[in-house]
């Protein structure tokens, strides 16, 4: 018997590559999303790369009585990854209220729902922007560096949801977990049959370019360049989406397989290198051929100046590292782009 996993905001970015990942790992996949942010036709193009359709339930998860209705149609779910949640980090400055209820009710929910199920690991989406902006000796940055005070309601409730998460785990429920710290996920499958699609106008770096490489966006811009970098402008540590969801598949294994040494363990999940938004426009030209239009503005408010992660411990304890090169990212991710306007979509 496979066995059955719950992935909440599996129509999403990382959600579908994470799903594909399960499914070729010999997993059974249940899908649960609202929809908020992506699109259902994404369970087409996951069933075009594996040959499985997951299941999929259009389920909001601060919708507890939907949520239960799931546990008890799907019998089996031995694992929840849970990626469900809101991320424009300047939207959840204007509406902190839905943020804070959105994604701290969706884990309240589902982990109140693991005894009742007996679903026994959890495995949370976090953020590297739990570490804020790093004192420059604990660059790159571990799993022991402190916590930061956080630099937006989102970012906080990455933060509290890592708590909650742990607190629930330390009462004695019969619940582990693993919290999995990203950096900058970038890029799309090789198959370019899933990828990154935002709403409107892209907050983030990678699809920003995709859309200026394309012609959507008039021109691109740097948010500064009088950071305190080699070249002035940030520094991020980017990681392949297909790389990052397979950090979810070892984990997950990691907890079924009763590896896990402690309840709640924490992984940072990136590449270990820095990158600065300069040298990833330039690696972008050269490997996609594209000059990009872009110009030097002032800086964005609330950004990290420079962050990259120690991964020892995920490549030394979860047995897991990041094989793809920024090369390789850059050119999925323009793949994407380019697919989505052979399909019509932008
Ligand atoms: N950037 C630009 N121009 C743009 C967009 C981004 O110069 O049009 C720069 C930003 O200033 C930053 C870098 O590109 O220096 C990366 O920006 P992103 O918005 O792509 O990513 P962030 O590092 O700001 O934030 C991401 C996620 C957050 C998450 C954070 C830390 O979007 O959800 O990483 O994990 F909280």
């Amino acid at each position: 018997m496979k066995k059955r996993i719950l992935v909440t905001g599996g129509t999403g970015f990382i959600g579908s590559h994470t799903t594909v990942e399960l499914q070729q790992a010999g997993y059974d996949v249940v899908i649960v999303d609202n929809l908020s942010n992506s699109n259902a036709d994404v369970v087409d193009g996951i069933e075009a790369i594996t040959g499985i359709r997951p299941i999929f339930e259009k389920v909001d998860c601060t919708d507890m009585p939907a949520l239960r209705g799931v546990f008890e149609k799907y019998e089996g779910i031995q694992g929840i990854i849970h990626f469900a949640a809101s991320k424009a980090v300047g939207e959840s400055v204007q509406k902190p209220l839905d943020y804070y209820f959105n994604n701290t009710v969706s884990t309240i929910n589902l982990l109140r729902l693991m005894p009742e199920f007996g679903v026994k690991g959890f495995i949370f989406s976090s953020s590297c922007t739990v570490y804020g902006q790093p004192d420059p000796e604990n660059l790159p940055v571990t799993e022991n560096a402190p916590r930061k005070k956080a630099e937006s309601p989102y970012g906080n409730t990455k933060k509290i949801d890592e708590d909650i998460i742990t607190d629930f785990c330390n009462s004695g429920a019969p619940v582990n977990a693993i919290l999995l710290r990203y950096f900058n996920p970038i890029g799309a499958h090789p198959s370019a049959l899933i990828g990154e699609l935002p709403n409107g106008v892209p907050n983030n770096l990678i699809p920003y370019i995709t859309q200026t490489a394309m012609g959507i966006r008039e021109c691109l811009s740097v948010f500064g360049n009088d950071y305190d970098t080699p070249d002035g402008s940030c520094i991020r540590d980017f990681i392949y989406v297909v790389d990052l969801a397979k950090a979810h598949v070892a984990a997950m294994e990691r907890i079924l397989e009763g590896k896990n040494e402690e309840r709640v363990e924490v992984f940072n999940v990136g590449t270990g290198k820095g990158v600065s938004v300069l040298e990833l426009i330039n690696t972008f030209e050269k490997c996609t051929g594209v000059k990009l239009n872009y110009k030097i503005t002032g800086r964005r408010m609330g950004d990290i100046e420079k962050v990259w992660g120690n991964v020892d411990k995920a490549n030394n304890v979860l047995g897991w590292r990041a094989v793809h090169s920024l090369e390789d990212s850059l050119s999925s991710a323009w793949k994407w782009q380019q697919r989505l306007r052979e399909r019509g979509v932008m």
